[in-house]
């Protein structure tokens, strides 16, 4: 995308009222994908977002021999003759989250190889931990000029146990494992609900997976999978993201399919905030009048804690609200990249290691501002929202790999957000 049609212009000052359907889930979605390289035919996974990410996860697979196709919001996936066993650089350096198709591949065909998946702008972000569980089950890997060879006949079933929780690396032994030969036990795994809906998708398929959403997870090898098809859950994050939209705004909007039981930590700190909710006949009403209060200290942390990916959009409804703030990002070691840019629109945020310092409660003023990821994107237009004039926002790109429709969804509220081409 040039820099022209890779920007949006927000007109800040616009009440939402309304009410909007939640996206499938991208990093549910995601892992889903991968497994679907499990079973040699046709798979489906309903309600897929239409996504940067989906359709990168979509080109790599096709790249292995897949046949892929859309009805409507259904993804089809037919893995009969994906055969290859390779993952240029192209994808991986793009998406990181790629690097979980390695165990994938091992489970299908004994080996993968794959271009080592770079850092990005949130952090360095190693993949030490899905080496090591790989390893574990008899993985043989190399690395040399930036590609990871992975080889194996058969994975052994073994006891992994995490030095620390990573949401990619239990995916990784799940994916490695539900084909291996005996019994897998992973110990300290992450309980993210993405791991638990890889693993409903995978037991639709056959696999035996006992334990996922606790930190123990048994998983028993079996010969080969069935086809899958399931409806990819609502996106927490981007349900996360639209509450702080009425939050910001201090607008009503009403979610009509939130995830069930997946916002614990959030909703907590929006309650703080003053932010009122209640669900009705599955819907989730949002009351964002209210929110006044700072929050003295917000921690980001592994699930069940707050989650890393709603810091920002959270950051920016903090800058909006009297009083002083402070925010500890626990997870990833370089994840404030929007708090500069928030300052631009007027916000007083002084970033000093792992901790934000929000002084808030200053009017934002429409600014020209840059996306350098996705979660900071978004967390930038709901800055915008709220600002006084137009904002550019350029990056918009990276939101596009997570938001299926944010634009369309915050008009469809009553915000007046415009591409460059409208
Ligand atoms: C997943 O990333 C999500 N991505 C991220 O969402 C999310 O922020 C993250 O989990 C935490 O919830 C997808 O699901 C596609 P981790 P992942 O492995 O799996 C370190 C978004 O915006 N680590 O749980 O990469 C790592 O550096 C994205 O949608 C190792 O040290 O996250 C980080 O500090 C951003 N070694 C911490 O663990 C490893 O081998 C948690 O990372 C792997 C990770």
């Amino acid at each position: 995308m040039n820099g022209l049609d890779d920007r949006i212009y927000i007109e800040g000052g616009h009440q939402l009222k309304g009410s909007i359907r939640i996206q499938g889930s991208k990093n549910a979605a995601l892992p889903m994908m991968a497994a679907s390289l499990l079973h040699r035919g046709v798979s489906v996974l309903k309600g897929c977002p239409r996504i940067a990410d989906v359709f990168c996860m979509e080109e790599i697979l096709q790249n292995l021999g897949a046949v892929t196709w859309w009805e409507n919001q259904d993804l089809y996936m037919d893995c009969e003759n994906a055969d290859k066993w390779s993952v240029p650089f192209l994808f991986t350096g793009k998406m990181r989250s790629s690097v979980i198709l390695l165990g994938a591949l091992l489970a299908r065909n004994g080996k993968g190889s794959l271009g080592y998946p770079g850092g990005c702008v949130i952090g360095k972000r190693p993949i030490d931990l899905h080496l090591l569980v790989l390893r574990k089950l008899g993985a043989v890997i190399t690395e040399e000029a930036g590609l990871l060879m992975a080889e194996c006949p058969r994975l052994q079933g073994t006891v992994v146990s995490f030095p620390k929780r990573s949401v990619g690396a239990t995916q990784q032994g799940i994916l490695g494992a539900v084909l291996a030969e005996g019994k897998t036990v992973l110990e300290n795994c992450a309980r993210e609900p993405e791991i638990q809906w890889l693993c409903r998708y995978l037991r639709s398929m056959g696999a035996k997976i006992e334990g996922d959403g606790t930190d123990r997870i048994c998983i028993y090898g079996v010969e080969r999978l069935k086809a899958g098809s399931m409806q990819v859950p609502p996106d927490r994050i981007v349900a996360g993201t639209y509450i702080c939209a009425a939050a910001i705004t201090r607008s009503q909007i009403t979610l009509e399919n939130p995830p069930e039981g997946e916002l614990e930590a959030f909703l907590e700190v929006y309650r703080k905030m003053g932010g009122q909710y209640k669900g009705n006949s599955g819907k989730l009403l949002v009351n964002g009048e209210h929110v006044q209060k700072p929050v003295e200290l917000l921690e980001t942390a592994v699930y069940p804690g707050f989650p890393t990916d709603l810091q920002s959009p959270v950051m920016a409804v903090l800058a909006t609200v009297k009083g002083r703030s402070c925010i500890r990002e626990n997870v990833f070691e370089d994840r404030y990249k929007a708090a500069q840019q928030l300052v631009k629109m007027g916000a007083d945020i002084r970033v000093q290691g792992k901790e934000a310092v929000i002084h808030g409660g200053k009017e934002f003023h429409g600014a020209i501002v840059t996306a350098w990821e996705l979660r900071g994107g978004a967390a930038l237009i709901l800055g915008a929202l709220c600002a006084k004039g137009v904002t550019v926002l350029e990056g918009y790109s990276y939101v596009q790999r997570g938001y299926e429709h944010i634009c369309q969804d915050l008009n469809t509220l009553g915000a007046a957000v415009k591409r460059m081409q409208e």
